[in-house]
């Protein structure tokens, strides 16, 4: 039996601590900055969104008091493209540009915004099934496979029901690099700080909307990597969110 101290998440966190006696002078190789963008080189379409619905309850005090996880879901009705926009600008969106950096609604570690979205489409209106990449610079889906995927994930999500009646899922993946070539094995803590901010948006999004959310930390790692077709080490899924109308 290793002590606690050997395991994996105790030595994350101390071999990622900031200790002022320990600080190596690391400086950073600006030619060797990751891209802050994802694009794919030959998707199936690039899907324009429109302008985001934005109409809805707006008061974030009221939306906070009733966030709640929602798993049951009325999954014969479909979600608009206008409510979908709504939940990319909430969660991803871009509000301003310094220079090269685009700000986003969520904060991120030295705006490098290592969080990349990936959307299972099983019911909107004018999208066909499948797995979209989200461009937050381009705000358009890039086609990445077509088909009734829901039951796959559901099965790598542990057999979870609700992806298989939600309208949409939310895929979160880190591209490591983009944040580590920065603060090398401190990256790690922070990637998942920035995926919880973008989490708690969508949510208090979809509550706006009157659509339910729910997060998903529960997976088989490897089977969802393999339905969105990333590694899984250099862009690995670490989060999942399903949105879709609540039951009555
Ligand atoms: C990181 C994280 C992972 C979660 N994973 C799951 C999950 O896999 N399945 C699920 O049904 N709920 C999941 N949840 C939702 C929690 O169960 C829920 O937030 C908690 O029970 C509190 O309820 P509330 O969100 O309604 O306040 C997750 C929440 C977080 C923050």
């Amino acid at each position: 039996m290793k002590s606690p101290k050997e395991k994996i998440g105790e030595r994350f966190q101390q071999e990622t601590k900031y200790d002022p006696e320990r600080m190596d002078g690391h400086t950073l190789d600006w030619s060797r900055q990751p891209k802050p963008f994802k694009d794919y080189k030959a998707p199936l379409a690039i899907v324009p969104l429109p302008e985001p619905d934005l109409t809805g309850d707006p008061h974030l005090w009221q939306l906070l008091y009733s966030r709640r996880s929602r798993r049951e879901y009325d999954a014969g009705r479909s979600l608009t493209t206008e409510k979908l926009s709504a939940l990319f600008w909430a969660a991803q969106g871009i509000t301003a540009r310094y220079g090269e950096v685009l700000f986003r609604t969520a904060p991120s570690a030295g705006g490098l915004y290592p969080v990349e979205t990936y959307l299972l489409v099983r019911m909107v209106e004018g999208l066909e099934q499948g797995i979209y990449h989200f461009r937050p610079q381009a705000f358009d889906l890039e086609f990445l496979q077509k088909g009734d995927l829901a039951r796959d994930l559901s099965e790598a999500a542990l057999g979870q029901q609700l992806v298989m009646a939600a309208q949409v899922t939310f895929i979160w993946t880190a591209v490591v690099e983009r944040s580590r070539w920065k603060y090398r094995q401190r990256a790690y803590r922070y990637i998942y700080l920035d995926a919880g901010h973008i989490g708690e948006n969508l949510y208090l999004a979809a509550g706006a909307l009157g659509l339910g959310c729910c997060a998903i930390g529960a997976f088989y790692d490897d089977k969802v990597n393999t339905i969105i077709g990333v590694d899984g080490i250099e862009e690995a899924a670490i989060y999942m969110a399903t949105v879709g109308w609540p039951q009555e």
